[in-house]
């Protein structure tokens, strides 16, 4: 499979995604969502070697510093509904995706590179990152779930006044706000990815799939979340995984997990 604008490297169970476009700041184009979309809905639901993935930016600069505003000019109302609407299938991909994909934020995110941020289940940013849904500033409104999901990490009031001002926050400020979940040096942002990664792979892989489902069943509609927790714990109490870990416990040993 060809993914324009992506670089993938695989290290035992991991998936290190990044975003190749440098010289436009990694700005994700139709090309690089095609990619996205191709790679979390037919590449790696074949590849059951790989248990998480991180996600980054090519160079120092920029994670994504938004859609590609070069390929907006002369949109009709209906191709902007139409991309937006693409744009919302491949990050839910990502929200939903059963393995954690940790955003590995290391420069810019901007308009739709914040919103890809945001779809990854966790954020570790440089010291240097910065953050914001500038899309007023084009006369736009943020296409790829900005309006949602900034509401779910940091609040009503001022996803509002960031969503109105396009002001851009540093690192510092989206970790008070909860936006992100750590803050590193600058070139650490993967090595800190990696390591919570580890960390979470060392877990049940089912109940692990099972946490991202029940914490994304609370932002469903449709969904109604307790219950949704109270199936999901019942699942989990008759894996094999489950017996597992349990008799590892009481046998004071380290839990050997299989996926079942
Ligand atoms: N789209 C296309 N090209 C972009 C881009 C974008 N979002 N952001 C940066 N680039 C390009 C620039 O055009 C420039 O290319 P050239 O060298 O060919 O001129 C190159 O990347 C470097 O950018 P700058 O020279 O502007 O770098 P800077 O350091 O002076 O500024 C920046 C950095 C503040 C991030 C600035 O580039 C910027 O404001 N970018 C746009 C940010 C933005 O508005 N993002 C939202 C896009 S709309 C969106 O995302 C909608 C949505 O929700 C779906």
């Amino acid at each position: 499979m060809e993914f324009d604008n992506l670089r993938l490297e695989t290290d035992g169970p991991i998936l290190l995604v990044t975003l190749d476009r440098e010289p436009a700041l990694n700005a994700l184009n139709m090309a690089t969502m095609r990619s996205l979309r191709l790679l979390f809905s037919q590449w790696l639901p074949d590849r059951d070697d790989i248990r998480g993935v991180i996600l980054t930016g090519a160079g120092p600069k920029a994670f994504a510093a938004g859609a590609d505003i070069k390929e907006f000019q002369g949109l009709t109302p209906q191709e902007g509904r139409d991309l937006a609407a693409a744009g919302h299938e491949t990050f839910f991909l990502i929200e939903q995706s059963p393995i954690p994909v940790i955003a590995a934020v290391n420069g810019f995110a901007l308009g739709g590179g914040c919103e890809l941020a945001m779809a990854c289940h966790l954020r570790v940013a440089g010291e240097h990152a910065k953050f914001g849904q500038p899309e007023v500033n084009l006369g736009l409104i943020p296409g790829y779930g900005g309006t949602q999901r900034l509401i779910q990490y940091i609040g009503k009031g001022k996803a509002m006044e960031l969503l109105l001002t396009a002001d851009m926050i540093p690192a510092s400020e989206a970790l008070r706000l909860g936006l992100v979940n750590h803050v590193v040096a600058s070139g650490e942002e993967v090595a800190k990815a990696r390591e919570i990664l580890e960390k979470i792979l060392s877990k049940g892989p089912v109940a692990v799939r099972k946490v991202i489902e029940a914490v994304n069943a609370y932002f469903t509609e449709s969904t109604d979340g307790f219950h949704f927790e109270v199936e999901s714990f019942g699942y989990t109490t008759g894996t094999r995984d489950f017996r597992e870990g349990a008799q590892a416990f009481i046998e004071k040993r380290k839990p050997n997990f299989t996926g079942h």
